[in-house]
């Protein structure tokens, strides 16, 4: 008890500090050039003609900044933006008392978009791309249609699964941005951004070390950092070294490309229950007590993209890559040749 409490605090601070380090205009927004100079021309182009951007959608693993992004092209436009979330919306009815408030231009920032339920989700289509919102009042044959025009506004969608969404509802974005994993330089710049922010002095050394254990990813390393800084507040008198950081990060139990417990499990449970797969994705998350969404969200695309885990028709496969990175030997048939090949 005393334990989920303590977690509710803790993960009540990082929301608090995630608002703090999120960056508001898109010059302070680190990485991700093509999308930057694309959604700048974008926005610069509604704004030249005095009206809204079209709908946006943003997709890519959790923590690149979506969220992030549908902010920032709020404050771009110096317009007002209302968040919701998929699974919020119960019902049509919700929906049409949110796009009824919007004002001219205002965004509609819809979270894990993927999660609308089928009735709201094509209620929103001719919201989407007439601004118009059509009501049945009454029943059987004595009922009418009755429509509602709305005000022009954008929608921006959010998800982490693009696959999930249905193919009329992603044919109603005018721009569609996929966010992709950081590369270290981005992420460094991201460390050093945030203790700035944060009032924490890091050598650029240390700084490095967090970004490349990140996982490619800007809220890691935010959190890392906050780690690091709370062991060196103990341990070193506040100032992050690399030495500092080394030993907050293994204490930390993450490893030098970023992988940590879960991250392990997950391919350990592929390798040694299951032979190196194919295994399903339900069948890993039996096996780690984990829950089969988060496994897919957060912790295969990286996993993939590290190339140690691969995905086939009949399920996950591990590589012989993750066989050498967790020091275990590849079996002589794994992924159907001979290793020499693979290695
Ligand atoms: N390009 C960036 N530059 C600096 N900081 C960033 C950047 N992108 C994200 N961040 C930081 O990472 C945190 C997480 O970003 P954000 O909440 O936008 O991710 P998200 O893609 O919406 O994740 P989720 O899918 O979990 O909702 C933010 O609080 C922000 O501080
Ligand atoms: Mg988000």
């Amino acid at each position: 008890m005393a334990d989920r409490l303590l977690t509710a605090t803790a993960r009540q601070e990082d929301e608090v500090v995630e608002a703090t380090l999120r960056p508001r205009r898109l010059d302070d927004f680190v990485g991700q050039n093509k999308i930057k100079e694309n959604l700048g021309i974008f926005i610069d182009a509604a704004m030249g003609r005095g009206e809204p951007i079209d709908h946006v959608l943003l997709y890519g693993p959790p923590g690149l900044g979506k969220t992030t992004l549908a902010n920032i092209i709020a404050a771009e436009m110096g317009v007002n933006i209302r968040t919701t979330s998929g699974p919020a919306v119960e019902h049509p009815g919700e929906l049409a008392s949110i796009l009824t408030r919007l004002g001219p231009g205002d965004i509609l920032f819809i979270d894990e978009i993927h999660r609308l339920q089928r009735i709201v989700e094509e209620s929103l289509y001719p919201a989407m791309e007439d601004f118009v919102w059509d009501i049945i009042v009454g029943k059987g044959p004595a009922a009418q249609s009755l429509r509602l025009s709305l005000q022009r506004f954008t929608v921006i969608g959010a998800t982490t699964r693009m696959a999930m969404l249905s193919s009329p509802l992603r044919d109603r974005f005018g721009a569609t941005y996929r966010l992709d994993y950081y590369d270290e330089a981005a992420l460094v710049h991201i460390v050093a951004r945030s203790a700035g922010i944060l009032g924490v002095e890091i050598e650029d050394a240390a700084s490095h070390q967090i970004a490349r254990r990140s996982r490619g990813t800007p809220r890691v390393a935010n959190r890392l950092l906050k780690r690091v800084r709370d062991y060196a507040q103990v341990r070193a008198n506040g100032f992050v070294t690399e030495q500092v950081a080394g030993e907050a990060l293994a204490r930390l139990e993450v490893d030098e490309l970023g992988l940590d417990e879960v991250d392990r499990n997950v391919l350990l449970a592929v390798i040694d229950k299951f032979n190196g797969g194919p295994v399903g994705i339900d069948t890993i998350a039996a096996a780690t007590s984990e829950d089969a969404d988060t496994i897919m969200d957060v912790y295969e695309p990286f996993l993939i993209q590290l190339g140690f885990l691969a995905r086939t028709p009949r399920g996950r496969v591990a590589t012989p890559r993750a066989y050498q990175h967790l020091g275990r030997t590849p079996p002589p048939t794994a992924s159907g040749g001979p290793q020499e090949h693979l290695f």
